[in-house]
């Protein structure tokens, strides 16, 4: 019986400096091909994660070099958006799901437009219950929070908990997690798990009962009144001077008594919030670790500089640009997760096609038809 042939989904190797991921593993190759897709993984796609060829050609997927991966494809799923130079042999108008940074990206996108490719945005899923296992920015901030909590016991030069020994007693360290979204949430659970003594702050007051939960101590501002810090998607907005103000006081007094502080904050399309300046910096007792997650954003801390350790005052000051990809394996395997998701949430078993629907396709969809279509790019 001759069915409707499946699309081709190409998967191609990273080819941004530091990147360890690749977009599918083997368990979602195996899992695309069940629905109809035809596999293409393009060599050595998946050694920085830990996965051969073999495994992806035992899952279904014919490896081969990038121009046979391409040739002809539907889709391309990659983690960071390939340059369009990089995508030569796909179909006119193939759609590429990849991690875009559209907002800084602009002359990519607008390249993408005018090669005719459709542009997917992973990072722009709406933030609605159906779109949570296709969240890429979730599943990676949450690896990344817990990562950083270990790259800072490791440069700390002291333990995590209390220990009572025959030598006498060591105290807890003191941690401070500064923005409790994904990221902050797993760095507390982490810091809490590791032994430290917990304290944590966020611009949105629901947060106040999240932190609660996981053992942590809220530090919130209190003083400047109807402060709720939470804009369109669940995400934060820019505050006002009065309320900043009021948080770089609190921060102040707080954080000269830590030892490790971790922070998260971001605000989407805008550069990081400031968070932390040099001069709170020189409070804190020499030894003590900071770990800026937002550091390729800008930075929530005066002096971080992304993937080196920066001492200043005795304070030794860390960040990666990428540090999800710090744990290759398992960032792959949950970005891998939220592609198939995303194609299986749309797979028209008739067409044997993805079709997208309104909600989401609006929302993550850069470009259509050689033409910039993303209202949050057209604003
Ligand atoms: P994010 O990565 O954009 O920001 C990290 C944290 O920093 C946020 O909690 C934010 O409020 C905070 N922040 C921003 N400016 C700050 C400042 N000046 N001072 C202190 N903190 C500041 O946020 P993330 O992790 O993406 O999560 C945002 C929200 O979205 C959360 O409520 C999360 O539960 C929700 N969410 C919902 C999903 C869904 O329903 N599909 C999926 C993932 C997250």
């Amino acid at each position: 019986m001759e069915g409707n042939e499946g699309p081709v989904i190409a998967v191609i190797a990273e080819r941004a400096e530091g990147e360890t991921r690749v977009a599918a593993i083997p368990e979602t190759v195996k899992k695309l091909t069940k629905l109809g897709a035809r596999l293409r993984v393009e060599s050595g796609a998946g050694v920085k994660a830990s996965v051969s060829d073999a495994e992806y050609a035992d899952a279904g997927a014919e490896v081969g070099d990038r121009a046979a991966t391409l040739n002809g494809a539907d889709w391309v799923l990659a983690v960071q958006a390939p340059e369009v130079l990089n995508l030569g042999g796909a179909k006119a108008g193939a759609k590429v799901a990849a991690i875009f940074d559209p907002f800084r990206e602009k002359a990519k996108v607008e390249a993408y437009a005018a090669a005719g490719f459709e542009a997917m945005a992973m990072e722009f899923m709406p933030r609605i219950t159906r779109a949570q296992s296709m969240d890429v920015l979730s599943s990676q901030s949450n690896l990344a929070g817990y990562k950083a909590v270990l790259v800072a016991a490791n440069l700390y030069g002291r333990a995590f908990p209390m220990m009572m020994t025959a030598a006498g007693t060591i105290t807890a360290a003191k941690a401070f997690v500064m923005g409790v979204g994904v990221a902050g949430l797993q760095a507390i659970a982490t810091a809490r798990r590791l032994g430290a003594q917990v304290s944590a702050t966020d611009v949105r007051s629901a947060t106040k009962e999240q932190i609660q939960s996981l053992g942590a101590k809220p530090i919130f501002v209190e003083s400047v009144a109807g402060i709720e810090g939470e804009g369109s998607g669940g995400y934060a907005t820019e505050m006002s001077e009065e309320y900043q103000k009021a948080q770089a006081e609190l921060v102040s007094s707080h954080i000269a008594k830590q030892d490790i502080v971790i922070t998260t904050a971001l605000i989407p399309g805008r550069p990081a919030p400031r968070l932390i300046s040099d001069t709170q910096i020189a409070t804190m007792r020499a030894g003590s670790v900071i770990f800026d997650l937002a550091v390729a954003q800008g930075g929530n801390v005066e002096g971080s500089v992304p993937d080196q350790v920066v001492e200043k005052h005795g304070v030794k000051i860390v960040g990666y640009s990428n540090t999800p990809a710090h744990l290759p394996a398992d960032a792959s395997a949950l970005l891998a997760r939220n592609f198939f998701n995303f194609l299986s949430a749309f797979w028209d078993g008739e067409k044997n096609e993805v079709v997208l629907d309104e909600e989401i396709g609006d929302a993550i969809r850069l470009t259509q038809g050689g033409k910039v279509v993303n209202e949050r790019l057209l604003g």
